[in-house]
């Protein structure tokens, strides 16, 4: 799960999709495009939501994407556009972008959906971002259980 900061959208994607798959079997990570905030806990307005919807994601660290994840993980999803097209430029293989994903297109295929950036916003903000998040990894973790039935 990539965004920009990863402190803000990636952190909340990172505990909900782990909360909807078997952590036995599968490994969930967040990342940024962006290094200011490498170390950092996730920002409190996404550690409250998720708090409020009964995930604890306070324990997140941030940390910045690097090219060796596209080895590392099956499947690489962008919070937005332009989180797409920096990962995009970081792939080194045909078999590597196909991996990348833009997250809201597994619940608005094809219309190109972004998770807004709610960091200079309010709070309402993280609450609509939740939402928009929550839906997508519904049908994500859906997906990822019927392929490695
Ligand atoms: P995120 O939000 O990409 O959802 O973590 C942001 C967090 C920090 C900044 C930008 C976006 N920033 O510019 O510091």
């Amino acid at each position: 799960m990539v965004c920009l900061g990863n402190i803000c959208r990636s952190p909340l994607a990172e505990g909900i999709l782990k909360d909807k798959l078997d952590p036995n079997r599968f490994q969930v990570a967040s990342a940024g495009t962006g290094g200011w905030h490498v170390g950092n806990p996730p920002d409190p307005r996404s550690i409250d939501i998720a708090q409020k919807q009964g995930l604890d994601i306070s324990q997140q660290r941030a940390q910045q994407f690097i090219p060796a994840f596209f080895d590392q993980y099956d499947l690489i999803y962008a919070m937005d556009q332009s989180n797409y097209s920096d990962l995009k430029a970081l792939a080194k293989s045909p078999d590597q972008l196909k991996k990348l994903y833009l997250l809201l297109e597994a619940i608005f295929p094809g219309e190109g959906v972004d998770v807004p950036d709610p960091y200079y916003g309010g709070v309402s903000g993280f609450a609509e971002v939740y939402n928009l998040i929550d839906r997508a990894c519904e049908v994500i973790a859906r997906d990822i259980n019927q392929k490695f039935d």
